[in-house]
């Protein structure tokens, strides 16, 4: 009878992996916050949608000294999600500003010493909890990498941080020291930072996401409080003590790139506002969008995020070309321009593929035009390009546009956007003289081009239509010398137009050469995907080559 009822239990509950599985190691995560309303929605809803069971992590929040919604964000957020975490520890503070403190990003000596406090009270909060891990967590990190945790759990490394990105060379680690432990920037940082090296680093330094061992013996040694370091001779900097305070005990700090683990703003200077904060978080919302994806925020917090006003900055109009069916891309454009603050209309791009007989039969080539490097006649997309561009200039014409910029829908923009386009405009419009500037281009020559002013060189010969502004007397060039009558790809047209196409014979049938192009330096607009990438459909060069009869039409 017992016999017959263990078999039973044994049939119905597989219990082999039931006992032998481990539950996580506990963590708490320790998080500072200070004047950040803008990146915390993000941060809190990456926080949230980590991969790893919340009854095995605490929470440990302090904030202070804010002169933003920071608090009232926070206590929004802990109200929804008090019963998810095994334990939650908080404490907020209403004071605004540190004594003899000049501006939210100067660091007094006094802020120092707050800091070094509440970091070495975090830690030893976690071993008084028998936490099995600390992670120290900036509020202006988001870890967009859902098994970040379980990745850093998984490595046997007493201190461990995930290197996340920011825009440019920014992150959170150094790989050199100088004597007096201050940053040193070596060969070797750059290759890791660009994950052209993939692996774990012994570093000088991580911060800003650490993830400390603390079931480890020497974890006891760690400490954020220069007091506690005998003969502490280094700066009073709590990220400098604590790796001090590793280095002294033989800790190695390891900064592992094996994988995308997410972003870090860059840290404001002494003189930024509030609002700088915005436009770094902005660049890496961009940098998102680039790849296709949004920064994730939880929609319960979206409520606290914000977009800019929208204008069309020193234009009198920005047109968008997108063909119909690419709402993917126009979806993503639209989102660009809200997070940009662009207000632009969208154009419905001629279609390339819906162009009937009649009307193809119509257009006249240039005789002898064929693409310099696939040596084959002009596609479907590329007429159905050339005749979107053609129609926004007849738009910019009609409505008497002085400055208008034309944007196609598979661009990127560069980082600091508006205030790069600030600086080329504003030098632009003190020319006299100018009908075009490219924002993006893919330069075709190796001469050296002109420099015009700071930003500004003079067009070489150059491939691409990806964005440019033009003035009205441009616009008017370009529909004078009758394209249609002798048609050509829009990016051989505007190099032959302004005179510096290679292929003499072409230009032979435009006898009016004289538009005046420049070039934005560095360019503003990248293509999002290069020719020949990977799964990338481009929406003219791969299009259907035109009938053969009407070729055959045009060449008599
Ligand atoms: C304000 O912050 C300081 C630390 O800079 C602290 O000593 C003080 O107790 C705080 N005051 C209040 C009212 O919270
Ligand atoms: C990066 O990898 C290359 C080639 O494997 C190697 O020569 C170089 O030393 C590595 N650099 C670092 C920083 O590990
Ligand atoms: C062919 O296309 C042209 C221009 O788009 C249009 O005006 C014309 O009506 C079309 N003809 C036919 C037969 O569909």
């Amino acid at each position: 009878m017992k016999l017959v009822s263990v078999i039973l239990v044994l049939f119905i509950f597989p219990l082999k992996t039931l006992t032998l599985e481990l539950k996580k190691p506990t963590i708490l995560v320790a998080v500072l916050v200070r004047n950040k309303q803008h990146t915390l929605p993000y941060f809190l809803s990456n926080l949230e949608k980590l991969d790893y069971p919340k009854d095995r992590i605490s929470l440990w929040f302090r904030s202070d000294h804010n002169i933003d919604q920071s608090i009232g964000i926070l206590k929004y957020w802990f109200k929804s999600v008090k019963n998810d975490y095994h334990s939650i520890y908080t404490e907020f503070e209403d004071n605004k500003s540190y004594p003899g403190e000049e501006s939210i990003a100067h660091w007094t000596d006094e802020r120092f010493t707050h800091m070094m406090n509440m970091r070495d009270s975090a830690l030893n909060y976690a071993r008084k909890k028998w936490a099995d891990y600390l992670l120290m967590l900036d509020a202006d990190v988001f870890l967009t990498n859902p098994n970040t945790l379980n990745y850093l759990t998984s490595k046997s490394f007493t201190i461990v941080a995930p290197m996340v990105q920011s825009v440019g060379l920014y992150s959170n680690f150094w790989h050199g020291m100088t004597e007096d432990y201050y940053y040193l920037r070596t060969e070797e940082y750059k290759p890791i930072v660009h994950r052209e090296n993939i692996s774990c680093y012994a570093v000088p330094m991580v911060h800003s996401c650490v993830l400390v061992d603390l079931r480890r013996a020497e974890s006891d040694l760690l400490t954020y409080r220069s007091d506690k370091i005998e003969n502490y001779d280094g700066p009073h900097d709590d990220i400098i003590v604590f790796a001090l305070s590793a280095m002294q005990n033989k800790i190695p700090m390891h900064i592992c790139n094996e994988d995308h683990f997410g972003y870090i703003t860059v840290p404001l200077e002494q003189d930024d506002k509030l609002s700088n904060d915005f436009e770094n978080l902005l660049n890496i919302k961009m940098d998102k969008l680039n790849t296709g994806e949004s920064l994730y925020v939880n929609p319960r917090l979206a409520k606290y995020t914000s977009l800019p006003e929208k204008d069309s900055m020193m234009f009198d109009k920005i047109y968008m070309i997108n063909l119909k069916r690419r709402p993917d891309r126009r979806k993503r454009m639209h989102k660009c321009f809200d997070e940009l603050g662009l207000e632009v209309e969208t154009v419905d791009a001629v279609d390339g593929k819906l162009l009937n007989e009649t009307f193809l039969q119509s257009l006249q080539f240039m005789p002898d035009f064929q693409d310099p490097y696939h040596k084959r006649p002009m596609k479907l997309g590329e007429i159905g390009c050339f005749l979107s561009h053609l129609e926004v200039w007849q738009e910019i014409v009609k409505n008497n546009y002085h400055t208008t910029l034309v944007l196609e829908d598979d661009v990127k923009f560069e980082s600091f956007f508006r205030t790069r386009v600030e600086n080329v405009m504003s030098e632009v419009l003190k020319i006299s003289d100018w009908d075009l500037v490219y924002f993006g281009r893919k330069r075709l020559q190796e001469k050296e081009e002109p420099w015009i002013a700071n930003y500004l060189v003079q067009a070489g010969y150059s491939y691409w239509t990806l964005g440019y502004t033009l003035s009205l007397k441009g616009a008017k060039k370009l529909l004078d010398a009758q394209p249609l009558t002798k048609l050509v790809p829009v990016d051989e047209y505007l190099p032959i137009l302004f005179d510096k196409h290679p292929h003499e014979n072409w230009k032979g049938y435009y006898p009016k050469r004289d538009l005046v192009a420049l070039s934005a330096a560095p360019l503003l607009i990248y293509p999002t995907h290069y020719t020949g990438d990977k799964g990338y459909i481009s929406d003219t060069e791969d299009s259907v080559v035109i009938p053969e009869e009407v070729l055959v039409k045009e060449d008599l």
